[in-house]
C-alpha cells in the first residue's frame, strides 16, 4: 500500500464488473464459516444482469494473486538486440547497434512493416507472458509503425505509454534523425491516431512525449515539446545521467544550463507526469529539483549493468530524497524483458552498492523492489489511483502466481502456509514473504501463469483437467 510497506491479504474475495474495476473486496473470508457457492449467490443476487465468472484459488497457498508489473522503461523497437553489444559504452552503444536497427523501421514499404509488426507483436506478448500489464515504450521517430504499435498493444491486451522517439540532430549518425517540421508532423498524427484508437471512456493506449535525450534534441524542438505537453495534458519520459560521458556531453551542449536536470527543466519538460530514465549520476541540486518537480525515476539496473553505466543509489532516492522511483527493462540496453528479473537485478546492484560504500542502507528488499515495480510504476505513469495494487475503484491488472506449476523452476519442498488455526496472521504473513523470495529470486515466465488487463483475460497458461486438477 506504501513505501516499506507489503499488506498480505489471505483469504480474500475480489469483484470485479465486466468493465474492469474492482468492485467490492472481502478481507479474510473464511471457507470454513462460509460456503463459496452461497457467497457467489448472494453477490449475483446483488448485482442483478451482471455477468459473473468465478474463479477460486484459496485452498492452494502457492498460487496468489499480485498486481500486474508495470514496466516505466522499454524500447519496443531494440527487442532484436537483446543481448548484443555488451561492453560497448552508451555512446558506442546507440552507434554500432541501436540506431541502425531504429532506422530499419523508418522505410513505410511492405517489408518494413511487416518487421516492424513481427518485432512488435513479440515485445508486447513476451511482456504480458512476464506479467507486465501495464509499460511505458519508446518506438523509433517513424509515425507510421508507431501508430501500428498502439493497435497491436489494443489488440492484444496491454495498456501503454507510446512514445514516438524525438530526435532532430544527431551528430554521431546522419542516417537516423528528423527535421524539427517531420517531428512536429509525426507527434499530430500519433496523437490523432491513439485518440481514435481508444475505446469509449477507456485510454488503454495513450501517447507520451519522448525526447530522445539532450544530446539529440534542439532547443526548438524540446521547447515546443514542453509546450505540447500543457496543451495536450500528454506525459513525458527522456533518459538522464545515464553515462559519464553523455553527461559531459550535456556540458558541452549546454554551457548555460548548470546541470543535465536544468535542460529538461529550462524546456517545461519537468513536472509530475515526467519519466526519467537511468538517473545514475545525480547531483544533489538535481535530486533536489526532480523531488520539487514531483517527476519520477525509472530505475534500469539490467541495463545500466550490462552497458555499465553504474549504480544508481535508489534507496536514497526513495528514502531520503522521497523521490518516486519506478522499474524499467531498458530492453536492450537490458536483456531481460522480465520486470520479475528487473526486482531480482535491482536487490542485488544495490547489494553491490552498499558492499562499495559500506552502508547497508543501500540495500533494497523485496518491499522495495515489489513496491518500484508496481505502486512506484503506478505513480509515475500517472495512475496511483487506477493501477498498481487491489483497492476498490482499481483496474483489475492482474497476475496469477503458480509456485508450482507446470516446469516450475521454483522448490516449494516442505512449504506450508499456516492454517489459521495454529498460525496467526503475523506467522502466516513471515512465511508467505519467504514464499515471494523463493518467487522472485528462483521463478519466472512459468510460475506467472494468468494474466488480465483491464479485467479482460489475456494469458491463460491453465488448463483444467477432467480429475478437477490444475494442471
Ligand atoms: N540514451 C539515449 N537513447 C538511449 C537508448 O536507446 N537506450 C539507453 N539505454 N540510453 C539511451
Ligand atoms: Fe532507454
Amino acid at each position: 500500500p506504501s513505501l516499506g510497506d507489503l499488506e498480505i491479504c489471505f483469504n480474500t474475495l475480489v469483484g470485479v464488473t465486466a468493465a474492469g474495476d474492482i468492485d467490492f473486496i472481502h478481507k479474510n473470508y473464511r471457507p470454513e464459516e462460509h460456503d463459496y457457492q452461497t457467497a457467489v449467490q448472494f453477490f449475483i443476487n446483488n448485482r442483478k444482469n451482471r455477468h459473473f465468472d468465478y474463479v477460486d484459488y484459496s485452498q492452494d497457498p502457492t498460487k496468489f494473486f499480485m498486481p500486474g508489473f508495470i514496466d516505466t522503461h522499454i524500447h519496443a523497437s531494440q527487442f532484436p538486440n537483446i543481448g548484443i553489444g555488451l561492453d560497448c559504452p552508451l555512446l558506442d552503444w546507440l552507434n554500432d547497434y541501436t540506431f541502425p536497427l531504429e532506422n530499419k523501421f523508418t522505410d513505410s514499404n511492405d517489408e518494413k512493416l511487416k518487421f516492424a509488426k513481427n518485432v512488435y507483436s513479440k515485445v508486447i506478448q513476451k511482456t504480458l507472458t512476464n506479467g507486465t500489464t501495464c509499460a511505458s515504450y519508446f518506438t523509433t521517430i517513424d509515425p507510421h509503425t508507431t501508430n501500428l504499435f498502439a493497435e497491436l498493444l489494443l489488440e492484444i491486451g496491454q495498456r501503454g505509454f507510446v512514445g514516438k522517439v524525438c530526435m532532430d540532430h544527431n551528430d554521431t549518425y546522419h542516417d537516423y534523425e528528423e527535421s524539427f517540421e517531420d517531428c512536429v508532423d509525426s507527434m499530430n498524427k500519433i496523437i490523432e491516431r491513439m485518440a481514435q484508437l481508444n475505446p469509449a471512456e477507456e485510454t488503454l493506449v495513450k501517447p507520451i512525449i519522448t525526447p530522445r535525450f539532450a544530446p539529440v534534441c534542439s532547443r526548438k524542438m524540446l521547447k515546443w515539446l514542453g509546450k505540447l505537453s500543457v496543451t495536450q495534458d500528454l506525459p513525458i519520459q527522456t533518459h538522464i545521467s545515464e553515462n559519464k560521458k553523455e553527461i559531459e556531453l550535456v556540458h558541452d551542449m549546454f554551457p548555460d544550463c548548470e546541470d543535465y536536470a536544468t535542460v529538461y527543466d529550462k524546456h517545461n519538460l519537468l513536472n509530475s507526469q515526467t519519466i526519467l530514465a537511468h538517473a545514475i549520476h545525480l547531483t544533489k541540486k538535481e535530486r533536489k529539483m526532480i523531488r520539487e518537480k514531483k517527476c519520477s525515476i525509472s530505475h534500469c539496473p539490467t541495463s545500466n549493468t550490462f552497458i555499465s553505466s553504474g549504480e544508481a543509489p535508489i534507496k536514497q532516492y526513495l528514502y531520503n530524497d522521497k523521490i518516486n522511483v519506478s522499474l524499467g527493462t531498458d530492453v536492450s540496453g537490458g536483456f531481460d524483458s522480465s520486470i520479475l528479473g528487473i526486482i531480482k537485478h535491482c536487490i542485488l546492484v544495490s547489494h553491490h552498492l552498499a558492499m562499495k560504500t559500506g552502508r547497508q542502507g543501500d540495500k533494497l528488499t523485496i518491499i522495495d523492489a515489489i513496491y518500484m515495480a508496481t505502486q512506484g510504476g503506478a505513480k509515475a505513469v500517472g495512475m496511483p489511483d487506477k493501477l498498481g495494487s487491489f483497492e476498490l475503484g482499481k483496474k483489475f491488472d492482474v497476475q496469477l502466481i503458480d509456485l508450482d506449476s507446470k516446469e516450475s523452476n521454483v522448490d516449494t519442498f516442505e512449504w506450508q502456509l499456516p492454517t489459521q488455526h495454529e498460525g496467526d496472521h503475523k506467522k502466516r504473513t513471515k512465511k508467505m514473504e519467504d514464499l515471494l523470495g523463493k518467487w522472485i529470486f528462483s521463478g519466472d515466465d512459468r510460475n506467472c501463469v494468468k494474466v488480465w488487463c483491464n479485467g479482460r483475460l489475456v494469458i491463460n497458461k491453465m488448463h483444467y483437467s477432467r480429475d478437477d486438477r490444475w494442471v
